[in-house]
């Protein structure tokens, strides 16, 4: 039997038990989850002894556990070393699903008019983990696959991958490696496939501005004194020009942008403003003067405050003026920027423009440094060929807004590069209610993997 037919007998199955495991929620923020958490580890590792992997095993760590598992055929062919996410964020807001964000259903829509699986985790990241397991177990059970595979697949992305980067440090010899295979990113769309080259980096901070032991009567103090929300507010504004750039000095030094070639391939890639603005249901696009979104996207960095607050926010009016304000900050970095260095340049530029009347506090959260895929390799040869095998069309390098920050600790700790080949789109509602996963590009993602592995493997061992 072929790999294809194989996983064209086997489709309805695949689907079940990529069912089975979105029906857990394995939220990893939130404590209550942990049993669940561990659960879905605990049916991961049934699947991939399922599809005939060896050393499946089960690495608890100081937060959820890591799935590994390999298959090794011959030592002295390529290995390459899967990596995803079996955890997912939070459902909530709870109304606003149509469906149970843990009871898996699918349903038709305009992008997806085969169907997609509406639940969370179905694209980000448990559905497009699984095409990996499903691919290599139709390798497995066909006698095809052409290299060693192993797997590592994490409980604590949506957390900041804590303690991936000790697990990798300590299990570097199990963990070697040609290649990293991650689909977890996205495809511009079914005509027009992309694979990701460029992964931003983040850095996540909370702020605190304080003026004051307590709340004060805003018309005995008011005017005389600062209101620390509003210092915020102006602190904050202060932080990008009317262009949109960023005035942190250095902020930019260690932004390089990729080849105009490059650019031109992302410009011109096939972009619908109004499916892009109609998934969110945003009013308007904005950015910094003279890129391309694409761009704003995937080669700018960011600056955003995530979340404000401070004062009277109950019901009806109380006139004070606040002693505190509060935000939540993030930047996503690009290219060669250090999120420590960042978070360095942010503090220090932020505490000197307080004024005098304010006490500045500023304390980092997690963050990972930006990651960008050498395209003149084997591997990358390998997953461009595979993809436009598989979807009729050469695929086009994107640089992509979202973070993965452990990929840059793969490649400085394991001395490994990732290609980043991913299944969903943008627009499928990753950490929104209503997350879904088309059932097209699932199968797609299926059928794409195997050609990646014998490409790869031939490309190798010819080099
Ligand atoms: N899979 C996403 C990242 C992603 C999505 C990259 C689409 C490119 C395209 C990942 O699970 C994610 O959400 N990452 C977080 C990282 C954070 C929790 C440290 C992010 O980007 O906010
Ligand atoms: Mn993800
Ligand atoms: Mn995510």
């Amino acid at each position: 039997m072929t790999t294809q037919n194989y996983i064209d007998a086997n489709r309805e199955r695949y689907l079940e038990e990529l069912f089975r495991m979105l029906r857990i929620p394995s939220v990893s923020t939130d404590k209550k989850h942990d049993d669940d958490t561990h659960a879905c580890a605990v049916l991961l590792q049934t699947y991939m002894a399922k599809a005939g992997l060896e050393n499946v095993s089960l690495y608890p760590t100081d937060g959820h556990p890591i799935v590994y598992a390999d298959k090794m055929i011959d030592p002295a062919l390529p290995t390459i070393l899967v990596y995803g996410h079996y955890d997912v964020q939070p459902a909530a807001p709870l109304n606003e699903w149509k469906s149970g964000p843990f009871e898996p259903e699918i349903r038709k829509t305009d992008r997806h008019p085969d169907g997609a699986i509406f639940a969370r985790g179905a694209t980000d990241d448990k559905g497009q983990m699984f095409i990996h397991v499903k691919a290599v177990e139709a390798m497995i059970q066909t006698n095809t696959l052409p290299c060693n595979v192993k797997f590592m697949i994490e409980g604590e992305e949506e957390v900041g991958s804590p303690n991936l980067d000790p697990f990798i440090r300590k299990y570097k010899d199990m963990l070697a490696a040609d290649v990293i295979l991650v689909s977890d990113t996205s495809l511009i769309g079914k005509k027009v496939p992309s694979i990701t080259v460029g992964l931003r980096g983040l850095t996540y901070l909370d702020v605190k501005v304080t003026s004051a032991r307590a709340d004060m009567h805003s018309g005995l103090f008011g005017g005389a004194v600062a209101n620390p929300i509003n210092t915020l507010c102006e602190m904050i504004a202060s932080l990008k020009d009317e262009k949109k750039h960023i005035t942190i000095p250095g902020f930019y030094d260690d932004v390089h942008f990729p080849s105009e070639e490059e650019r031109d391939m992302m410009r011109n890639a096939p972009f619908d403003a109004e499916e892009y603005m109609d998934s969110p249901g945003v009013f308007g696009l904005e950015g910094e003067e003279g890129f391309h979104t694409y761009e704003r996207t995937g080669i700018l960095p960011t600056l955003d405050c995530n979340g404000i607050w401070g004062g009277f926010m109950e019901e009806g009016s109380k006139t004070i003026i606040p002693a505190v304000a509060n935000a939540k900050i993030s930047m996503r970095l690009v290219s060669k920027q250090n999120y420590h260095k960042i978070t360095d340049l942010f503090t220090a530029h932020f505490k000197s423009i307080a004024p005098d009347s304010v006490k500045v506090e500023v304390h980092p959260h997690h963050g990972g440094n930006p990651y960008v895929t050498p395209t003149d390799t084997p591997e990358y040869k390998a997953a461009s060929a595979a993809m436009e095998e598989a979807f009729g069309k050469v695929p086009v390098p994107m640089y992509e807004g979202g973070s993965i920050p452990i990929i840059a600790n793969f490649k400085e700790v394991l001395g490994i590069e990732s290609i980043l080949m991913g299944f969903g789109f943008d627009t499928d509602g990753l950490h929104s209610p209503n997350e879904h996963f088309g059932v097209w590009n699932f199968n797609k993602g299926i059928d794409t993997v195997p050609r990646f592995f014998a490409k790869y493997a031939e490309m190798k061992i010819q080099a």
